[in-house]
């Protein structure tokens, strides 16, 4: 078991990003979202104004982009070819086709070593390593030290993704969010290639009910009674 790396999975809107990057301020750990990973790569491709039905086309971009991913929890820095993109890769163009980019295997193949690589790095620093994804605990890092698969009712993941969304000046509505939500999840949870799914030994937190604090207090506590 690689016990300075905690795996946090689970769909959008659960609170995740927040909840990941908090943890690892608070445990002096290096962080990475594997997700804007994914969304980088999705940029590159409608930049390259590439079909993203085409594996093909997306593989090759995927290939030719130079990715750079920060692990301080507190500035999360994605570089794509040199250019910072952490504002672009949230924008509702690169929301609508990443699944559709993450679900191409070619594309996963090389993210993932780039994951791994990244963790790797990580953990030759005391404090170890947050993950954040879909599939980090049953592919990338099956051996991490915890594993969270994080959930929450499609109402409430609806509302935290509208109030995010507004908090950082994209608009939006809660009934579009919604039927965003649960499409993502479904394209996520239904792909071929390591769908959203909890890992067999994950713990389970449903954060429905709970505030940013109080997942974190639950995550110190499972960070804590791990081993
Ligand atoms: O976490 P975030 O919402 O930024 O992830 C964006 C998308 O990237 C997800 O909807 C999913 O399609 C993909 N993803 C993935 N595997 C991961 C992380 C994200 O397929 N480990």
């Amino acid at each position: 078991r690689l016990r300075g790396v905690v795996a946090l999975d689970g769909p959008s809107g659960t609170g995740k990003s927040t909840v990941s990057r908090r943890l690892a301020a608070e445990l002096g750990a290096a962080y990475l979202d594997t997700g804007a990973m994914y969304r980088a790569v999705t940029l590159a491709v409608l930049r390259a104004e590439v079909d993203t039905g085409d594996p093909a086309e997306v593989t090759r971009v995927a290939r030719a982009a130079r990715l750079t991913m920060g692990t301080d929890p507190l500035a999360p820095a994605v570089l794509l070819d040199d250019e910072g993109v952490e504002q672009q890769i949230r924008g509702p163009e690169v929301t609508g086709a990443v699944s559709a980019v993450s679900a191409v295997a070619e594309v996963r193949e090389l993210l993932v070593a780039t994951q791994r690589e990244l963790i790797a790095g990580a953990l030759e620093e005391p404090g170890g390593v947050v993950v954040e994804g879909r599939d980090i605990g049953t592919v990338v890092a099956p051996e991490a030290g915890l594993k969270v698969y994080l959930t929450a009712s499609s109402d409430a993941r609806a509302l935290r993704r509208t109030k995010q969304d507004s908090s950082e000046g994209r608009d939006g509505d809660l009934g579009s969010t919604h039927a965003d939500v649960v499409r993502r999840d479904a394209l996520d949870s239904g792909r071929k290639v390591a769908p959203l799914r909890r890992a067999d030994d994950a713990m389970e937190l449903d954060t429905t009910e709970l505030d940013v604090a109080g997942v974190v207090e639950q995550l110190n506590k499972l960070v804590e009674s791990r081993d």
